[in-house]
Order: structure tokens, then sequence, then C-alpha cells
């Protein structure tokens, strides 16, 4: 699962294909000092939610403009789905009106529509996750293109909304699927904790690992095809919301910085 070589190789791509200023906060740690305007507008609708410039132009709506700033953020993210688990998940994080972002498959949501148009409409992020979930850079152009666009394409005839991120699956990416995402106008998002749900497979467990994994700004890698990681959400809600956490979809933790096509974030490092 973990793969090293190509994710440093495809970081060191993206670092070298960024301006020096975007390079340095893409890895760097954040210290506290404030660049750039970070709440922008928000604009209230008629169920109170507001959205953020930080939540990104396209897919992702923050329930408030959560200033990542200024307060401690974390972002849990979702691969795999959408599953037979998902809706409880979605109800979990609307009684803690908490937004996420969901690493969707092309196959699961023409499987499940109705539940990739509820993850839409209750405002929560959606990225692509390819249709068939390969390891990218063993595939040619073609059909790497094929995974990523199909997918776009189903999401946003399903959904209404256009996903401007990807998740390669197993974390694989390389040069040329960095190429092929940015032609298809979709960053990279990786993560740098790993609730390694799929192997634990235990409620507690689970909790426990992401709950000694959450840090300031982390990125968290679940699946929410499995029933445990599912049942270990309302603790690893609670306890985050204790520890003063606001749990955010990942592109929040950019404080208003847009991701370039085919950038990877976040950079430097797994866990
Ligand atoms: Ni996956």
């Amino acid at each position: 699962m973990r793969r090293w070589i190509p994710i440093m190789i495809a970081a060191m791509v993206a670092l070298a294909a960024a301006p020096p200023a975007t390079a340095g906060t893409a890895s760097g740690t954040v210290t506290g000092t404030v660049t750039g305007t970070v709440t922008g507008t928000v604009t209230g609708t008629a169920s109170g939610t507001t959205r953020g410039a930080a939540a990104g132009t396209t897919t992702g709506t923050a329930s408030k403009a959560v200033d990542c700033a200024r307060v401690k953020c974390i972002a849990l993210t979702f691969d795999d789905g959408p599953g037979r688990y998902t809706g409880k998940l979605l109800d979990l994080l609307r009684r803690h009106r908490t937004k996420v972002t969901f690493f969707l498959i092309g196959e699961r949501v023409e499987k499940y529509p109705a539940i990739a148009r509820k993850i839409a409409r209750e405002g929560h992020q959606i990225g692509v996750h390819t249709f068939t979930h390969p390891h990218l850079p063993t595939l040619l152009d073609d059909q790497i293109r094929d995974e990523l666009g199909r997918t776009k394409d189903v999401i946003r005839k399903v959904t209404g909304k256009e996903p401007d991120l990807m998740r390669p699956p197993y974390g694989d990416t390389d040069e040329r699927v960095g190429a092929i995402a940015a032609e298809l106008g979709m960053s990279q998002i990786l993560w740098n904790a790993s609730s390694r749900d799929w192997e634990l497979r235990d409620t507690d467990a689970i909790a426990r690992r992401v709950l000694s994994l959450a840090k300031r700004d982390r990125v968290v890698l679940m699946h929410d095809i499995w029933p445990q990681t599912v049942a270990a959400m309302p603790r690893i809600l609670k306890t985050l919301e204790k520890r003063g956490y606001h749990v955010v979809p990942v592109t929040s933790l950019l404080r208003g910085r847009h991701l370039a096509p085919g950038e990877v974030y976040p950079v430097g490092g797994w866990n």
C-alpha cells in the first residue's frame, strides 16, 4: 500500500512545476502567519449554510467559513464509496454540522446515484477516485484519461457538480498521471494520516488510530465502505470536537489558496 518512491517523485514534480511561493506553502508547516485573504465572501442560504472561499470553487461547500489560519482544522476524507453505509455517515455528519471530502468511484456512483446526490446536496466536497480503482501508473495514457474523465462525467451528471480534485487509488501516482489529471483540470489529493481501516476492521482500533494521528491540518484517509469505520465516527467526531478541532473539507486547509491542476497535496510523507 505504501508507495514512497512514486509519491516522492510526484511531489517533487509538483513542487518543481509550481511557482516558488506555492511550493513553499505546499510543503511547509503553517506557523501562524496568515498570508493572503483567508475568509473570502460568505454567502448565506436559506438553510443557514454558508459558502467559504476556502472550500474550493466547484464541489466544495463549507458548512461555515471556517478559517483554518485561526482555528485548529483537520480534514477527514472518505474513499471508495458511495456504499451501503454512506447514508448513515451522512446523517451523523449532519448532526455534527460537519463537512468532509468524499472521493467517489465512478462505477459505484452509477450503482448508488441517490447517495452520491445526497453527498453533494448536503454540502460535502466530492473528488474523483477513478472508475474502477486501478493502479493508475500501470495504465496507458488513454486508460488513465478514461478512468478519471468518465468518473468526472458521471459525478457531474448525477450531482450537477464538477469535481476538480482526484485521489489516485493506493496513493499511486507519477508524472504521467499528474499530467493527465492536470489536463482534466484536477489536482491530486493524498493524505498524511491513514486510518488503516481496511486492515483494522475494528471500530475501537480505528477510532484509537485516527485519534492518535489527529494533528492540526492533517488529512486523514478513511473508507466509508467499511461498517466499522462508520461505527467509529461518533467517537472520532466527539473527541476531535472536545480537543478543539474543526473538521473540514480538505481544501479548507489551504486557507483560500487554490491548488494548481495536477498539483499534489498534501506533500511530505505518510503516517
Ligand atoms: Ni481507494
